[in-house]
Order: C-alpha cells, then structure tokens, then sequence
C-alpha cells in the first residue's frame, strides 16, 4: 500500500537532512560493516598499533559486538565498540577524530553507549585504559567506572614506551 505523502513533508524532509548534514553532533548504533574503513582511519589516529578495516569490518558482523558513532556533518567523527558477554561487556576503544577532541564529544557518546548497553541487559562493563590518559580518565570516572587493577608495561607507544594499563569496571543502573 502506498503510503500517503505527509502535509509536513517538506519540514520531515528538512529534519532528515539536517540531523544527517546539520552542524549539531549526534549519536547512532552501527549496524553494519559500512563505517569499518573510516573507524580504521580515527583508530589510527590514536593507537599505536591501529586495527584495520578487515578487523573492524569482521568486529561490527558480530552479533557481541555493540557500537554507536558521532556523526557531525554528515561523517563520523568518533565511534565506542563493545564486546558483550552474557551480562558483562568490555570497552574496546573509544576515538574521536583529533579534529574534534578537547570538547567534551565523548560525554554524550558514551551516555548513549551504556544506556543501549543496560537495555541490552548488561550489568557490569569493564575497560583498561593508559594511566596516563588523562582524558580517557576523567571521561570513564564521570560515567561511573573505578580501577580495579592495573597491568604494568601493558601499552607500547609509537617511541617505543611502555606503560601501565589500568583495568576498570562499572556497574550498569
Ligand atoms: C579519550 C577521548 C575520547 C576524550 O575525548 P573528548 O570528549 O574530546 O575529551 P576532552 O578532551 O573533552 O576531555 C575529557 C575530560 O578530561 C579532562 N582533561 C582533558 N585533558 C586533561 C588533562 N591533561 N588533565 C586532566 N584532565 C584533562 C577535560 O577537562 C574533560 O573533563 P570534563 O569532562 O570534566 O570537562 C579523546 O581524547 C580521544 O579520542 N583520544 C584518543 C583515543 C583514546 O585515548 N581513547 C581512550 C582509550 S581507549
């Protein structure tokens, strides 16, 4: 059956647009495979060891696997994968584009992440995160993660530094 063309269609067509294109950031699962190579790209961008598009492409058809990206302008500029088990997940990483770090972006992507997450059922989350990241720090504590542990010598950087991982978990509302 047809569906019949809304009065408002130029205003619904307008709000589709613009939450695609318009300037506001905002937040969406990932579904499919399509994004792997851009999620490369902004991996790339932060870890020494990057994973490629073939890792992501496999990582985002599993059925485990949960991931949400901040679109802004009609690209994604950051992305958060988790790996879940039963009622656990695991953060896997969380990038945003260099272009758009230091302003707080991550906040709002990782809100929506754990709230799919607890609607998923998952109760506990767990991450390990660079003791010296500052701001990955600051942005887990403000969600609710604490140090659990720590794995020293853990991450190696691009000069060839060691340092320690600390392992954190979260409990889900
Ligand atoms: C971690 C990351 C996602 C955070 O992105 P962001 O939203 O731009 O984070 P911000 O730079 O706004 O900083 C987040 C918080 O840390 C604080 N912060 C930033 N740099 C800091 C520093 N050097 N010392 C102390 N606090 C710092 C900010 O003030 C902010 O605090 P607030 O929430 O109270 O305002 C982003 O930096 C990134 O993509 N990094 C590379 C990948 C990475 O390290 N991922 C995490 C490990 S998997």
């Amino acid at each position: 059956m047809t569906r019949p063309i809304s009065p408002f269609w130029p205003f619904e067509w307008w709000l589709a647009w613009w939450d695609a294109w318009g300037p506001e950031p905002y937040v969406a699962p990932l579904t499919d495979s399509g994004q792997a190579r851009t999620l490369a790209r902004l991996h790339a961008t932060a870890f020494a060891r990057p994973w490629d598009g073939h890792e992501f492409e496999r990582m985002l058809c599993e059925r485990s696997t949960q991931a949400h990206a901040l679109w802004r302008a009609g690209s994604v500029q950051g992305f958060v994968l988790s790996r879940k088990v039963a009622d656990e997940a695991e953060i896997l990483t969380v990038v945003l584009s260099p272009s758009v770090r230091g302003g707080g972006l991550s906040r709002r992507l990782l809100r929506e992440h754990l709230a799919a997450l607890s609607l998923a059922g998952i109760r506990h989350v767990h991450l390990e995160v660079d003791e010296g990241n500052a701001p990955a720090l600051r942005l887990y504590a403000r969600h609710g993660f604490a140090k659990v542990g720590e794995r020293t010598g853990y991450y190696t950087h691009k000069d060839g530094g060691r340092t320690t991982a600390l392992t954190m978990r979260a409990t889900l509302a």
